[in-house]
């Protein structure tokens, strides 16, 4: 391979999985799955087969439907947890096994309660057992970044000895800060007498806001995996973007003359159904793929940018997918020119699927004058995503405005394929709206966050709402669009919903990662 290569791994569904309130169904996982491989990301972190059935089987799914890029899974360092990766990736054409293990001083003695003898020792067991499933084996040094260096070191000569083909080392806390890491990179090159038999790869968290930075300074010193997130989801402050490692190394090869394989058009996209999926809205100025990364307010700066995209644009919006708001379909569009828009905007979708989506996109446009891109995308991913909800938004009547006292909503939900209909008051049209909904289903969950913001422009703009739940110090987070504010605010809710009880099924195992 060229070795101005840099592989990508992602690992949104792992990590990023783990941010607070982000969960994903198995169905959710294949649809993200696909869209990193349609993007060429190297290897697809695809879960933690041992945390949870649900898990399992999002990795089992993805590895049969996943041919081009590696599929992984993470385990501890012990038996079951490599044995239950190994079986949920029988079936991939490619696997990896991530096996790690905290090596720094402070996880050893608290968490693990390990001597590092026996620490260096469990290295040693897991990347063997690995091995013997596969040759694709990367084993992590958890905490990396506060890990004494001449124990890394060791570590790490220990794990290629015993098979490990990329050492991955992670800034676990997002501790380190840009010319440290690339010290520490550099050591390993310069210390480990094997280093040359594996890929060196880095996953860094942004608790500082480092995670790029530091991402970028490891493959300058010799990286070349770079373990990231799609919207930069993850533990905490979250992981690495991916698209702003991409598009750094992309814009900046100049200064950085290093190579990655991904489709860069395909970044916009991702990045909406990941923030469709979890529920994660991404913020306004997130570089890259904020609403406004490409948006120019002052008047100086739109002239330049009429006179020149250069002027203030240092890549263009078409590379990362992102196409100018154009009038798209209209209430006397046919189904055929709805199919042929999909596939545009990047949507392989099946009948059954198409025909769902059709539904909504005609009620919406006559709804709304103008059907632009972004309404077709919040749309589709609204209807699809959603398609194996356990509760399922039927109808909304709500009476309000300054006449009544108080607001009623009359609901109509199918829970688990039964239709449910209640009738309640509330302070307010969406206080009703979530009382309707919780009298329906369970009321243990609290509302922590309610958020609205518009699509697009104009006064018949859909609403985008998006829910934050808590329960038991479990968050879930929910999405629902729609040209009816109280609608979308009643689809965001369910959306959360739902992902309770994915939520609820899961139980953690001990000392989880970060
Ligand atoms: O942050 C971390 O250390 C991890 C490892 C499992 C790679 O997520
Ligand atoms: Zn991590």
């Amino acid at each position: 391979m060229n070795s101005n290569r840099v592989l990508i791994f992602d690992t949104t569904m792992r990590d990023g999985e783990q941010s607070p309130g982000a969960s994903m169904n198995r169905e959710e996982k294949i649809r993200i799955a696909k869209v990193l491989e349609e993007m060429r990301v190297d290897v697809i972190e695809a879960g933690f087969p041992i945390a949870s059935q649900g898990d399992f089987d999002a990795v089992e799914a993805i590895a049969k439907e996943i041919t081009e890029s590696v599929v992984c899974g993470l385990a501890r360092a012990g038996k079951p947890d490599i044995d239950r990766a190994a079986e949920a990736l029988r079936a991939a054409k490619r696997s990896r096994i991530h096996t790690f293990i905290a090596t720094s001083p402070l996880h050893m003695k608290v968490k693990l309660q390990m001597e590092p003898d026996a620490v260096y020792q469990a290295v040693i067991d897991s990347v063997r057992r690995a091995r013997n499933y596969t040759d694709d084996v990367e084993w992590s040094a958890e905490d990396a970044t506060r890990t004494d260096k001449d124990f890394l070191c060791r570590c790490v000569e220990a794990a290629i000895d015993a098979g490990a083909t990329t050492i991955n080392i992670p800034d676990t806390v997002g501790y380190t800060v840009p010319d440290e890491f690339h010290a520490l990179i550099r050591m390993l090159f310069d210390r480990v007498p094997n280093i040359d038999k594996a890929t060196v790869s880095v996953h860094c968290h942004n608790d500082l806001g480092l995670a790029v930075a530091n991402s970028l300074a490891a493959v300058q010193a010799g990286a070349r995996q770079v373990e990231c997130t799609v919207n930069g989801l993850g533990e905490r402050a979250g992981n690495a973007a991916m698209e702003e490692i991409v598009m750094a190394l992309r814009t900046r090869k100049d200064h950085m003359p290093f190579e990655t394989n991904i489709r860069t058009e395909s970044i916009t996209r991702a990045s909406h159904l990941v923030s469709t999926i979890t529920g994660f809205p991404v913020q306004l100025n997130k570089a890259i793929v904020g609403a406004n990364a490409f948006a120019h307010e002052a008047g100086i700066h739109q002239d330049g940018v009429l006179k020149n995209a250069e002027t203030y644009e240092i890549m263009s919006p078409e590379s990362v997918g992102l196409k100018a708001s154009n009038l798209v379909l209209g209430k006397h569009s046919g189904r055929h020119a709805f199919r042929a828009k999909l596939e545009d905007l990047g949507y392989q979708l099946g009948d059954n699927a198409i025909n769902h989506a059709f539904k909504r996109f005609k009620d919406l446009a006559d709804r709304k004058k103008d059907v632009y891109d972004e309404d077709i995308v919040a749309l589709v991913d609204d209807t699809v995503v959603r398609g194996n909800d356990r509760i399922k938004f039927v109808s909304l009547e709500v009476v309000c405005g300054t006449r009544v006292k108080k607001q009623t909503a009359e609901m109509e939900l199918e829970i688990d394929g039964v239709l449910k209909t209640i009738k309640v008051t509330g302070d307010g049209p969406v206080d009703a709206i979530f009382n309707a909904i919780k009298d329906l289903t369970t009321d243990t969950q609290r509302l922590k966050v309610y958020h609205v913001h518009a699509i697009t422009g104009g006064t018949d703009a859909q609403a985008e709402v998006t829910v934050r739940l808590e329960e038991n110090g479990k968050t879930v987070m929910g999405q629902g669009a729609d040209t009816d504010t109280l609608v979308a605010s009643a689809r965001a809710y369910i959306n959360a919903l739902n992902k309770l009880l994915v939520k609820r099924e899961k139980t953690e195992p001990a000392a989880m990662i970060a």
